[in-house]
């Protein structure tokens, strides 16, 4: 069974010490402390899904509740003398993270949507400067975040771009179903050498059904096919999945760091590979820094709240707090999740949505077909039923049948697993299931 003891047991890879560290701290957090670094969390709620909004623990809140007061204390002080070192500090932290090769590679924005507008907008500029033609080309992947395809309907669709998606079969069973649908979608982009494909928008962990994709392959592809530029949206990725720039090879990657890296909200990188188009990117909320690189331009958009930004240093020393530091983490989340996720499936006799090795920290769990999902609606009606009924708070993904198919499975639960979860939950939605199954229950009662 996964328990904190067991957490503390994680193994030790020798990559793991390679990641900054700030303490060396030789006896790990404790299960109790762990305990009340959460205690904020509702105690009647069986939070299982750490994957939408992250989580803060106490003492990382704190530490940014004294920032908020130095810069109540004395603004102008804290304006001139610490907000653009700590910026900076917090970049470079980031930098030696993601192994990027230099800091200004490195800006900081508020969230992946942010980063995603910030690419995007530089598209639409491309092509109302002439240097994109009608009807040129961006690829994004079926599985990408809902608030990313309707930036690039803003961004790219509006302004004269064809935008091809990526159909992605659901349950996933190998890389090779990804990397294969990639292909025939930028083929058909191409159209015979007739258009150019401009960007290809590639997710790290798709959200909704989470699947880690292969993204290195697909920015390898990217390359060989001529594909202009690479955006990755890891929304998930620091935290949850193995994030090297160097490795990876794309031209733009963002993650948060409010989802799996302890950030209060909201606080994410946008990496862009040092090259020209790095100068042409821009804030969205242009001020005083406009033109003086991304990265100087996002420390400064105006006057508001800086604190999420500057305590990433802190962050670091807290998650190195933990066997492994965040490495150490990571890989026992995932081992965690898949054992949870395992668990699930067997007791409900259904089955995963891919295999262990192409979810992280997340995984897709089928839901019986008696409880009858039959359309998105009723993903989020079962939802608020299981969170104000069972006391679980667990999102849903509704996968349509195919025409032939009957009695499959329509509903999967996406299960997320974090340091502070326990057995119980899981076994508390097990439970719930099972009393639904056997209530014969089903969406159908559920009013709108
Ligand atoms: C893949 C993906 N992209 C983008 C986002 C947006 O993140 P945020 O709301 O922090 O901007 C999410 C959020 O869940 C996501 O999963």
């Amino acid at each position: 069974m996964a328990t904190h003891d067991h957490h503390l047991n994680g193994d030790t890879n020798n990559n793991l010490a390679k990641k900054p560290k700030l303490s060396s701290s030789s006896s790990f957090i404790t299960a109790s402390e762990i305990q009340s670094e959460f205690s904020h969390h509702d105690p009647s709620v069986a939070r299982i899904n750490n994957g939408s909004f992250g989580s803060c623990p106490a003492s990382i809140v704190k530490a940014q509740q004294l920032l908020q007061l130095q810069f109540l204390r004395q603004p102008d002080h804290f304006y001139f003398n610490n907000l653009k070192p700590g910026i900076l500090e917090s970049r470079t932290f980031i930098k030696q993270l993601i192994n990027a090769h230099h800091v200004d590679e490195v800006s900081i924005v508020d969230n992946a949507t942010t980063a995603a507008a910030i690419v995007l907008q530089r598209t639409a500029w491309a092509f109302a400067e002439g240097r994109f033609d009608k009807g040129d080309v961006a690829i994004m992947l079926h599985y990408a975040y809902g608030a990313v395809k309707k930036s690039i309907e803003a961004y790219v669709t509006r302004a004269g771009g064809c935008v091809i998606e990526v159909q992605l079969p659901f349950p996933v069973n190998s890389n090779d179903e990804i990397v294969h649908e990639f292909r025939k979608a930028l083929e058909r982009g191409k159209e015979n050498g007739r258009r150019r494909v401009r960007l290809a928008v590639i997710d790290h962990i798709a959200s909704m059904p989470s699947v880690v994709i292969p993204v290195k392959e697909l920015v390898g592809i990217c390359r060989e096919e001529g594909v202009d530029q690479v955006f990755v949206d890891a929304a998930h990725g620091i935290g949850c999945t193995d994030v090297d720039m160097q490795d990876i090879g794309a031209d733009f990657y963002t993650s948060n760091l409010h989802k799996w890296f302890f950030c209060p909200p909201s606080v994410a990188f946008l990496y862009c590979r040092r090259s020209p188009s790095c100068l042409d990117l821009h804030h969205l909320v242009v001020s005083h820094e406009y033109g003086n690189g991304l990265a100087v331009e996002s420390a400064w958009i105006g006057t508001r709240d800086y604190s999420a930004q500057l305590v990433v240093p802190k962050v670091l020393e807290f998650a190195n707090r933990f066997e492994g530091g965040i490495d150490g983490i990571k890989k026992r989340n995932h081992d965690n999740v898949v054992e949870m996720g395992q668990m699930l499936a067997k007791a409900w006799g259904t089955n995963l949505g891919c295999p262990p090795e192409m979810c992280a920290s997340m995984i897709m769990v089928g839901l019986p077909a008696s409880l009858g999902i039959s359309s998105e609606l009723d993903t989020m009606k079962l939802r608020t039923h299981l969170r104000d009924n069972f006391g679980v708070e667990v999102p849903i993904y509704y996968r349509a049948p195919k025409d032939e198919e009957v009695g499959v499975i329509t509903g999967y639960a996406r299960i997320s697993y974090q340091v502070y979860n326990k057995v119980e939950e899981y076994i508390k939605f097990k439970d719930a299931v099972n009393q639904l199954v056997c209530d014969g229950f089903t969406c159908a009662l559920l009013s709108k």
